[in-house]
């Protein structure tokens, strides 16, 4: 059983909003959502909309950002990829790998997952691994078995001082925008999975690592998912769009 701690907000606005909508968002969200110092809150916006934020969140320094992807690769012949090394410069401090959508769309391995876990890392950046069964993996009985491998693939390919810096995001595929959230007993039992399996590896300390759940996020649901126990915060997708949806969720549990 993990003791309580405070929760992370974090919003994944995948290829949604540009630099403008950025700037607009903030205005608002800024007027709806006061800083509080027992949460955590962390938008990912496209890379392209980074510095929007930067220049949006001025004086907020406890609304953080990071990047949705990086390359597995520092420097190269990559077109159109983005390096870890480029990010902190954006004041980025936090980087996602292993969304599904990135292993759907674009073929990311469980191996190139754990190669951009460790250039985020060698960049200072704050990862969040996700992992995740789709619905023929759970409804074949393969749920412990998906998150078993995508954590020994991740964790085995990194030294302990990164496995001690690491976030994760249990995301089910069948629950991501698809208005079809896990029950607060389903999120419990798959974080509850991901926590024993980072047991035994160094650096890994599982009662105080930070599981968010994500998938199907709302004004309405958060309030049930955040108090099932190892649920530790959110990462959110179609519910963070909104500045007034993502203000209510971020003000969940204050
Ligand atoms: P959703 O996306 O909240 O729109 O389901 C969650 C995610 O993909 O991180």
């Amino acid at each position: 059983m993990s003791e309580p701690r405070t929760p992370v907000f974090a919003a994944n606005w995948k290829m949604c909003h540009g630099p403008a909508e950025t700037a607009a968002f903030m205005e608002r969200f800024r007027e709806r959502h006061a800083p509080r110092d027992d949460a955590t809150v962390v938008v990912f916006p496209p890379a392209i909309s980074l510095p929007a934020f930067a220049e949006a969140r001025a004086g907020r320094p406890d609304l953080r950002f990071g990047v949705q992807d990086v390359h597995a690769e520092v420097e190269g012949a990559y077109t159109g990829a983005i390096s870890a090394a480029m990010v902190p410069a954006t004041g980025a401090t936090w980087g996602l790998a292993g969304h599904s959508e990135r292993r759907r769309e674009f073929g990311d391995t469980d191996a190139m997952v754990a190669r951009k876990l460790r250039r985020l890392l060698d960049a200072g950046l704050r990862p969040v691994l996700c992992v995740g069964e789709t619905l023929e993996e759970r409804e074949a009985g393969r749920l412990e078995a998906v998150l078993e491998t995508q954590i020994r693939a991740a964790l085995s390919a990194l030294h302990a001082e990164g496995r001690a810096r690491l976030v994760y995001a249990y995301e089910p595929v069948w629950a991501i925008g698809t208005g079809r959230t896990a029950s607060p007993a389903d999120a419990a039992e798959a974080h509850g999975i991901v926590r024993a399996r980072l047991s035994g590896f160094e650096g890994c300390d599982p009662p105080r690592s930070v599981i968010l759940y994500g998938g199907s996020v709302k004004p309405a649901n958060i309030g049930q998912l955040l108090a099932a126990p190892g649920v530790d915060g959110v990462l959110v997708g179609g519910a963070s769009l909104d500045p007034d949806s993502w203000a209510a969720i971020c003000g969940a549990g204050a």
